[in-house]
């Protein structure tokens, strides 16, 4: 009997243990982005993040549907220390431009290195899924490396970065499969990093702390258009809310994961499309004051209480205001006004469904065994209380905790 030697490196348990390895990565680093995107200032960085996390939730669920072919369960961990040591620790950047150095240039140039490797080490045909899966995900990370290169251009390698790739070396490479080198100890920058509870902007921006609730009678429709196009303007708000429910809620399963960054890059999409039709029309959105007050405001209470207050709270009650905005558009011939806000429309119904879907295993996952439709309720009543009232109270009992 002849036995042929065999070229291929990868074989079926090699091929398990990496693709473990790389959707740890891939989910780490999900929950990273979630985590800082509202401690991070500069708005173009945090408008990326959301797209950034989106597409990594887009590998994860490749790599989710891939492993779940081969083994059960399908998430695992990666079973080695040293591996959850840097994601760990990659969290715990000095500052913005320390994480995505730590994350873009060196722990992603390495996973783009370990895929193209993979796909010419497994066997081709019997493999194929996750050779698709690589492929389709190769192309978001060379993108997301192109970014970056312009992104981080002016920042310069320090020791932060240097520290990250010392755990990646401690580790073996993303792999794992490379010669190891003793665990690093941490430089003195290192910052532990607490979920923020106030959200960031950078020096262009001024802070507004009270808040313009809806259309005021006195105001023109063109007032009224521009009222409507700042405040999109503004949803990176609602982005760093979903960020922060995201990263507040370790336990949730997968999907709501893959549900919550979608959530969240929508928001920065509809911040962007704020951005875009104010710049269409002669206005410079940084000239804007944001309203961080309402995040502060949400973020005092717990996660299942941030998630219904957007969803059931804001989500759900936009809809009469935007249906009178389309009409308005629509009737004075104005293309661009109607076209942002149907697409806008289309993704909060699916928004005020994430809440509908979620919220039941939210509360139960915080340990909150009140029935689903009282919370809803007394939520609700709080956000007209303390929303729409306009009043955003910071109450010290609840964010001295
Ligand atoms: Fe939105
Ligand atoms: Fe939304």
């Amino acid at each position: 009997m002849e036995i042929v030697p065999l070229n291929e490196q990868v074989d079926m348990a090699t091929n398990k243990r990496l693709l473990n390895r790389y959707r740890f990565i891939e989910y780490e680093t999900i929950r990273i982005l979630a985590g800082w995107l509202p401690a991070v200032a500069r708005m173009e960085l945090k408008l990326a993040m959301g797209r950034l996390l989106w597409e990594d939730a887009q590998h994860v669920q490749h790599l989710y549907l891939r492993l779940r072919e081969v083994q059960t369960p399908a998430f695992r961990p990666p079973d080695d220390p040293a591996l959850e040591h840097l994601m760990a620790e990659t969290l715990h950047a000095p500052g913005e431009m320390d994480l995505l150095a730590g994350i873009y240039r060196v722990i992603k140039p390495a996973l783009v290195k370990a895929y193209t490797w993979h796909r010419e080490q497994t066997f081709a045909n019997p493999d194929a899924p996750t050779l698709y899966a690589f492929k389709h995900i190769l192309l978001d990370e060379e993108d997301q490396l192109r970014w970056a290169d312009e992104a981080l251009a002016d920042h310069p390698v320090g020791e932060w970065e240097r520290y990250i790739g010392d755990l990646l070396a401690a580790t073996g490479g993303v792999t794992g499969l490379d010669s190891r080198i003793p665990t690093p100890q941490p430089p003195a920058g290192r910052r532990v990093f607490q979920a923020p509870k106030t959200a960031a902007r950078d020096e262009r921006f001024s802070i507004q702390s009270d808040r313009r609730v809806g259309s005021l009678p006195s105001q023109t429709p063109a007032e009224r258009r521009l009222g409507e196009f700042e405040s999109y303007s503004q949803e990176m708000l609602a982005a760093e809310t979903c960020a922060l429910v995201l990263y507040e809620s370790p336990k949730m399963p997968w999907e709501f994961v893959y549900d919550t960054a979608r959530h969240c890059y929508d928001e920065t999409r509809h911040c962007l499309l704020g951005i875009e039709w104010l710049e269409r029309h002669g206005y410079d959105y940084t000239k804007l004051p944001q309203n961080t007050r309402i995040y502060a405001w949400r973020s005092q209470y717990d996660p299942p209480t941030q998630y219904c207050l957007l969803t059931r709270g804001n989500e759900a009650h936009v809809f009469p205001f935007r249906h009178e905005s389309l009409a308005l558009y629509e009737k004075g011939g104005d293309r661009l006004s109607a076209q942002f806000v149907s697409y806008d429309m289309a993704d909060e119904r699916q928004h005020v469904a994430y809440g509908t879907k979620w919220l039941p295993q939210l509360l139960k996952s915080h340990g909150n065994d009140q029935p689903v439709d009282e919370f809803i309720e007394e939520t609700v009543n709080l956000w007209y209380e303390e929303y729409r009232s306009g009043k955003l109270p910071l109450h010290a009992h609840l964010r001295s905790n």
